[in-house]
């Protein structure tokens, strides 16, 4: 790398740094979070990708920009960990880890990539919102993309598909959370419910309120920047995964707004029980076939979009909008989950937690769909028909057949 270009580009970044001081003495610590770490964050990690050229035009767009963020209504009630300037200019060691990624790993990305954009691009595949820009996509639905700016790394959580432990990976990566004033070191140290509390993490949806118009194009930016990753699952496993520990559970929330719904209009039952503790006792329970049939009712989704735990990933993640740079899966956890982290190059500083005892098995299709009405499942492969293509999971030729 040319050493005098390096030079000018600390001084630019010098002289940057100066003016967002002065900002940041004047403001809170959520702006002081952005600005501090956006402008010093690293670029992707690709290797022999110069990081001049995209480092400069981000200056360029960050100060072409010309007035600052509007100020207004925005609130700190994000990440409390602000560390200090000197931190973030050392950062971490940045020296690769471990062993270099396999070749093997290596097409198995690109392959899945190869798919995903393909789908994309093949007018045969339509689905709702395929044809929209990352533009119009509404704030709210980008509420599923933890960015971590510090090492620069984009995630799109899918619940279902081990996202509680990558989102404390995300934790642990951002410091975006606190243990007795100190950053978790240990992704499995951080509680479940910490885990799950939407504020710890820093969402695209948030920027509107922190960063004002100029929110859209900071994300657009941290986009074309950062490493964008998602972790995906064969759907129809997902499904039942997600009725497992929804519904066979006992979960108070989710019986009185889903099951308690279910019951009345697909068991006949015209009052079910108060509250999970009494239907269990009382053997009441919604059925898997309940549950699809929920899917596939029309009035479902005009009452409010799918939950996130059944929702389809190309609604959760937009991977027609944003190109993603690594395609993990839950059948092949462990070794992406391990290729993942050698390419961020965090590899040394953690490791991804081990996975759930009785995780829902792609062998279990068969029985689970065995009491599901043929048409029901036509019309639900119908349903999850972009996740299946999208993704490179192949049509179960064998549940949708007589
Ligand atoms: C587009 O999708 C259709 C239907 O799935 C498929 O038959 C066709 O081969 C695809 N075209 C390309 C270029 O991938
Ligand atoms: C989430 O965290 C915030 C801030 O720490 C806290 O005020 C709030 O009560 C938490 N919410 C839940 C549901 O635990
Ligand atoms: C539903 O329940 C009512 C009374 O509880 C009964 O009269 C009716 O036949 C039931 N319908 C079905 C389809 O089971
Ligand atoms: C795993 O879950 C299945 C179905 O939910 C259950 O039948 C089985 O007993 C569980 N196995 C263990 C070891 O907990």
């Amino acid at each position: 790398m040319a050493r005098p270009r390096l030079f000018r580009l600390w001084l630019a970044l010098g002289s940057v740094l100066m003016i967002l001081l002065i900002i940041v003495y004047w403001d809170n610590v959520g702006t002081a979070h952005f600005y501090l770490h956006t402008s010093l964050s690293r670029p992707h990690p690709t290797p022999g990708q110069g990081e001049d050229p995209d480092a400069e035009e981000f200056l360029d767009k960050l100060l072409g920009s010309g007035k600052p963020v509007d100020l207004s209504g925005r609130k700190t009630e994000l990440p409390p960990a602000a560390p200090s300037m000197e931190e973030s200019v050392r950062g971490y060691d940045w020296s690769p880890h471990g062993a270099p990624q396999s070749p093997d790993q290596g097409r198995q990305q690109a392959e899945r990539r190869r798919v995903l954009r393909a789908s994309c691009a093949n007018a045969s595949l339509a689905f709702p919102t395929k044809e929209r820009s990352f533009d119009d996509i509404p704030n709210y639905e980008l509420n599923h993309l933890i960015v971590d700016d510090r090492h620069g790394v984009i995630y799109c959580y899918v619940p279902k598909v081990a996202c509680t432990n990558w989102k404390r990976v995300m934790i642990v990566l951002s410091e975006s959370l606190l243990d007795r004033g100190a950053p978790y070191r240990d992704p499995l140290d951080i509680p479940r419910e910490h885990v799950h509390n939407s504020s710890t993490h820093l969402t695209f949806n948030k920027f509107w309120r922190r960063y004002g118009r100029f929110s859209r194009h900071l994300m657009k930016i941290k986009l074309k920047k950062y490493t964008k990753f998602l972790f995906v699952r064969d759907p129809f496993v997902r499904l039942i995964s997600a009725f497992r520990s929804k519904f066979e559970l006992e979960n108070e929330e989710f019986y009185r707004r889903f099951a308690m719904p279910m019951l009345r209009l697909y068991a006949n039952l015209s009052s079910p029980p108060a509250s999970v503790g009494e239907a269990f006792g009382a053997g009441l329970r919604v059925s898997f076939a309940n549950f699809i049939q929920y899917l596939l009712d029309p009035r479902t989704e005009r009452l409010a979009p799918f939950n996130e735990h059944w929702r389809q990933v190309y609604r959760l993640c937009h991977p027609c909008q944003i190109d993603y740079d690594f395609v993990g899966k839950l059948e092949t956890l462990d070794e992406d989950a391990a290729q993942l982290l050698r390419l961020l190059r965090v590899d040394g500083r953690l490791r991804f937690p081990p996975s759930y005892r009785n995780r829902t098995a792609s062998s279990w299709e068969e029985d689970w769909f065995a009491k599901i009405p043929l048409a029901w499942r036509q019309q639900l492969y119908k349903l999850y028909e972009a996740d299946f293509v999208l993704f490179g999971y192949p049509k179960p030729e064998n549940l949708l057949r007589d």
